[in-house]
């Protein structure tokens, strides 16, 4: 068989994480070989996921390129992905992919990376942070100098049993200053990480607005909150990139649904400066 990222292939699910009450970690395992060898992505790119007779759903990859498997992170939210939440270890998954463009670690060179996330967000966040985890390790960011700057992240949920991958943030502590938050602490489980919305807990920082980028991913209202703080603190909107989610059909620029403005989500997006669809952000699908 021959990779077209076009037409769907066959994944083998090889192990499912429950995350949180409604979320799944699922890895995935290209079934052909040809097709594995061909298959590369970048971090912030997506898949779509799919089932014969349900329907097919755009996922985010948030495993590193360098990791073994393919990883998905998925809410149940309809057909689809109540579909996707019922497999076992060993069921296939057909795949289209990857699509969309990636987090620009170039953009970053010697500045402060400050990554937030809310919620779901930090799904395709993750396969970023754990890119730069893997690469620090072997030191090549440390020989190297692409990214030497500090590296900072914010992540908030709803409610600490609601924080997804909750038991990897202890190992980025070597190389991001992490900072955890929930927006309600449950009076039943020991909470050390701050409580408040992440607006709030970002207006706690110091940051060198001139020397910082912003990857930021998470719920629309947290999104825009945190784009007026950062460009008041004097953060260029150029310097601010945000993954969107739009509702979407072919995936390939024909449909017109995932349109953000003039920008298709699908095609040109999801992660976008700031500054390219700020104006846009209130205009939903045509
Ligand atoms: C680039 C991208 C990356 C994504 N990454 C992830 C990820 O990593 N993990 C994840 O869980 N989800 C992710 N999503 C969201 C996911 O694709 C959607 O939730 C998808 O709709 C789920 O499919 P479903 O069939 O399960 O739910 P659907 O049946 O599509 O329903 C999901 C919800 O959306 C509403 N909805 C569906 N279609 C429309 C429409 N046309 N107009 C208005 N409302 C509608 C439904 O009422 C329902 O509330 C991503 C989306 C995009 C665009
Ligand atoms: S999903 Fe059809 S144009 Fe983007």
């Amino acid at each position: 068989m021959t990779y077209d990222a076009m037409l769907p292939f066959e994944t083998t699910i090889r192990w499912i994480k429950k995350e949180t009450r409604d979320t799944f970690s699922c890895a995935l395992k290209i079934t052909s070989r040809d097709i594995a060898k061909s298959y590369t992505f970048q971090p912030g790119q997506f898949n779509m996921l799919s089932l014969p007779g349900i329907g097919e759903a755009p996922i985010s990859i948030s495993s590193a390129p360098k990791d073994r498997e393919i990883l998905h992170t998925i809410r149940i939210a309809g057909d689809v992905t109540t579909h996707l939440s019922k497999l076992n270890v060993g069921d296939g998954i057909g795949m289209r992919g990857p699509f969309g463009n990636h987090w620009p670690l170039d953009e970053v060179e010697d500045r402060d990376l400050m990554i937030i996330a809310g919620g779901l967000g930090i799904a395709p966040l993750r396969s970023v942070i754990r890119h730069i985890v893997l690469e620090s390790s072997r030191g090549a960011f440390s020989t190297c100098p692409s990214l030497p700057g500090k590296k900072i992240l914010l992540y908030g949920a709803k409610t600490p049993k609601d924080i997804i991958f909750r038991d990897e943030f202890p190992r980025y502590k070597d190389i991001f200053q992490v900072y955890l938050t929930v927006d309600k602490a449950d009076p039943e489980e020991y909470w050390k990480g701050e409580v408040g919305l992440i607006p709030v807990l970002f207006k706690k920082f110091s940051l060198d607005p001139l020397r910082s980028v912003v990857f930021m991913c998470g719920p629309e209202v947290m999104m825009t909150s945190l784009a007026r703080d950062l460009t008041a603190k004097g953060v260029p909107s150029e310097k601010i990139f945000v993954s969107t989610e739009r509702n979407m059909n072919c995936g390939t620029g024909f449909c017109g649904h995932c349109l953000l403005g003039p920008k298709f989500v699908c095609k040109d997006g999801p992660i976008f400066r700031l500054s390219d669809i700020e104006m846009f952000w209130d205009v939903r699908e045509i």
